[in-house]
C-alpha cells in the first residue's frame, strides 16, 4: 500500500496540470454572459469524481446552476463525509490590475510561495481547494485506503448567495445524510502556522437608492436650493457610524454574542504581527472599533462597508451635475447570534428614518446567511487537529474567519450536522481580488491533509 506522501510526489504534476485545466474555464456565476463556461466547468467537475472512482456521479439540475453530487458507499455502519465546495468564481473586475489573465492560468514564485502558486481567478476560492478533495479521494480509492463513506457535493452558486442549493438540502436531507460535512474554503494563519477555521460571520447584503430631483439638473442653476442625493446618500452612510466606529443602527449589537476575556486571551495568542500587516497593505494605521484588536475586528466583531457607491457623472473631464438619484451596495457582517433577517430589517427601518425631506430611499435586500461556530471538543475537531499535526509537525490554532459561507448554519439547522473547515489558503492569496493565486505546497499539503482527517475521524468515531 502506497503511503499518501509517496503517491503526492509521483503524481504532482498531473494534480497541477488539471488543476489548471479546470481554471481555465470562466464559471462566474454573477454574469449570465457565462453561463455556458459555468455549466461545462460542473460537467467538468462530474468527470473527474467519476474518474477518481466514485461509484454515483450526478449532475443534479437546479432552477440556477447545477450541483455535482457524488458517492462512495462503501458500509452503512461507517461513517459518512459529506465533502462541500464551489466550482464558482468571482468576476475578475477590475481585469487591468491582473498581472496575467485571469482565465489563463501562470505559475509564478512570490516571497510567501518560493515552491510557486498558480495565478487564476478560483486558484484558491474555491477550485483548487475543492479540488484537492477529489484527489485525495482519488488516492484513497487507488491505494485501497477508503476508511469510511464519502459523498460530495459541489455547487455552482456560492458567489452568488447558495439560493438553490438550500432548496436542494431541504428536499434531500436523507440523501445528504452524514457524520460531518467537511469543507475546504477558508484560509489559514501562515504555511508555518497552521489553522482551522472555527467560524465564519454571518451577512445581510442591501442595496440603496436615494432619489432627488426627478431629472438630473444644472448644478449651477439648481445647486444649493435642492437636495443633492450624493450629498444626502454620503452624510446617511456617514452617520452609521460614530466616533468608535461602532454602528449606529439601533438594536443592531442587541444580540451580539461576546467572547470571555478567556476566549479573547486565547485568540490573542495566534502570531500576528501589526507592521507586516500595514506594510502588506500599504497603510500607515489600521482602522476598525474601538477596543479591539484587528484579529477581533475582522473575525468575531460585526461590520457595516460600503462595496460600492456610484450615481451622477463618472466620465472624463468634469461636467456639472446635480443628479437625480445615487446608490450604494452595503454589506454587514455578521456574528453569532445575530439574525440576518433581523438586522437586514433593523438597517431597512433605520436607514429610512434618517433620510431627510427633500429625498426619497429605497432599500432593497440582496442575499444574506447566518453565521457559524463549529465546537472544538468535537471529535470532527480533534480528528482534524490529528491530520494536521501530522502533516505540518505542528497542532493547528482554532481561528475565528472573517468571511461568510451561510449554507453552513443551514446545513446545521437541515442535516443537523456539524462542518469542520480545513482551510489551506492563505489570506495573502487574495481571494476576490486581482492576481488571486494558491501556494502549490498548500495545494498539495491539503491532498496531504485531507486522508489523514478521513483515517482519524472513522477511528476516533468508533471509540
Ligand atoms: N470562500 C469564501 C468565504 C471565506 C473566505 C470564508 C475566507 C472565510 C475566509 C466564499 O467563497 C465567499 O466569498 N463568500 C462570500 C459570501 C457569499 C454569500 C457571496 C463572502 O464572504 O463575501
Ligand atoms: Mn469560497
Ligand atoms: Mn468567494
Amino acid at each position: 500500500m502506497q503511503d499518501i506522501s509517496a503517491y503526492i510526489s509521483e503524481n504532482k504534476d498531473r494534480f497541477i496540470t488539471e488543476l489548471i485545466e479546470l481554471l481555465k474555464i470562466p464559471s462566474i456565476s454573477a454574469d449570465p454572459a457565462y453561463s455556458k463556461d459555468v455549466v461545462k466547468t460542473a460537467e467538468e467537475v462530474k468527470n473527474s469524481l467519476v474518474a477518481a472512482g466514485c461509484d454515483t456521479v450526478e449532475i443534479c439540475e437546479t432552477a440556477g446552476y447545477p450541483i455535482v453530487y457524488a458517492e462512495k458507499l462503501i458500509d452503512p455502519n461507517l461513517p459518512t463525509i459529506l465533502v462541500y465546495g464551489h466550482y464558482d468564481v468571482q468576476p475578475p473586475d477590475p481585469i487591468e490590475l491582473w498581472d496575467s489573465p485571469p482565465f489563463e492560468p501562470v505559475i509564478k514564485k512570490t516571497a510567501i510561495h518560493p515552491n510557486g502558486a498558480i495565478f487564476a481567478r478560483g486558484a484558491c476560492d474555491d477550485k483548487g481547494q475543492m479540488y484537492m478533495h477529489v484527489k485525495a479521494f482519488e488516492y484513497m480509492i487507488k491505494s485501497n485506503n477508503l476508511p469510511c463513506n464519502v459523498k460530495f457535493m459541489i455547487e455552482g452558486e456560492e458567489e452568488v448567495g447558495s439560493d438553490n442549493l438550500g432548496l436542494f438540502v431541504a428536499a434531500n436531507r436523507e440523501k445528504l445524510a452524514n457524520d460531518i460535512i467537511l469543507i475546504s474554503d477558508t484560509s489559514m494563519i501562515a504555511n508555518d502556522v497552521p489553522s482551522i477555521s472555527t467560524g465564519l460571520r454571518g451577512l445581510s447584503y442591501v442595496e440603496v437608492e436615494v432619489t432627488g430631483p426627478n431629472k438630473d439638473l444644472h448644478s449651477g442653476v439648481y445647486g444649493g436650493a435642492v437636495a443633492n442625493p450624493i450629498n444626502i446618500l454620503a452624510k446617511m452612510i456617514a452617520s452609521l457610524q460614530d466616533d468608535q466606529n461602532r454602528i449606529t443602527i439601533p438594536g443592531f449589537y442587541d444580540k451580539v454574542q461576546d467572547l470571555s476575556d478567556v476566549e479573547r486571551t486565547k485568540m490573542a495568542e495566534a502570531p500576528f504581527t501589526l507592521d507586516a500587516y500595514k506594510k502588506d497593505l500599504d497603510i500607515d494605521a489600521v482602522y476598525g472599533e474601538e477596543g479591539y484588536t484587528t484579529n477581533e475586528r475582522n473575525s468575531i466583531r460585526p461590520t457595516l462597508d460600503v462595496n460600492g457607491i456610484w450615481g451622477g457623472y463618472i466620465g472624463e473631464g468634469a461636467k456639472t451635475v446635480l443628479p437625480s438619484k445615487a446608490f450604494a451596495k452595503i454589506s454587514m457582517r455578521l456574528v453569532p447570534n445575530q439574525d440576518w433577517e433581523e438586522i437586514t430589517e433593523l438597517f431597512t427601518k433605520h436607514f429610512l428614518s434618517i433620510a431627510p425631506k427633500g429625498v426619497r430611499v429605497k432599500v432593497t435586500p440582496h442575499h444574506g446567511g447566518q453565521g457559524y461556530v463549529t465546537p472544538i471538543d468535537s471529535v470532527g475537531y480533534a480528528a482534524a487537529e490529528k491530520a494536521y499535526e501530522k502533516t505540518f509537525n505542528k497542532k493547528p490554532l482554532p481561528q475565528r474567519g472573517g468571511g461568510s459561507i451561510p449554507i453552513v448554519a443551514l446545513f446545521e439547522e437541515e442535516l443537523k450536522s456539524k462542518t469542520i473547515l480545513m482551510g489551506f489558503g492563505l489570506d495573502s492569496d487574495v481571494i476576490h481580488s486581482p492576481n488571486e493565486h494558491f501556494g502549490i505546497w498548500n495545494y498539495l499539503k491539503g491532498i496531504e491533509t485531507i486522508p489523514y482527517f478521513y483515517m482519524y475521524f472513522t477511528e476516533m468515531s468508533k471509540s
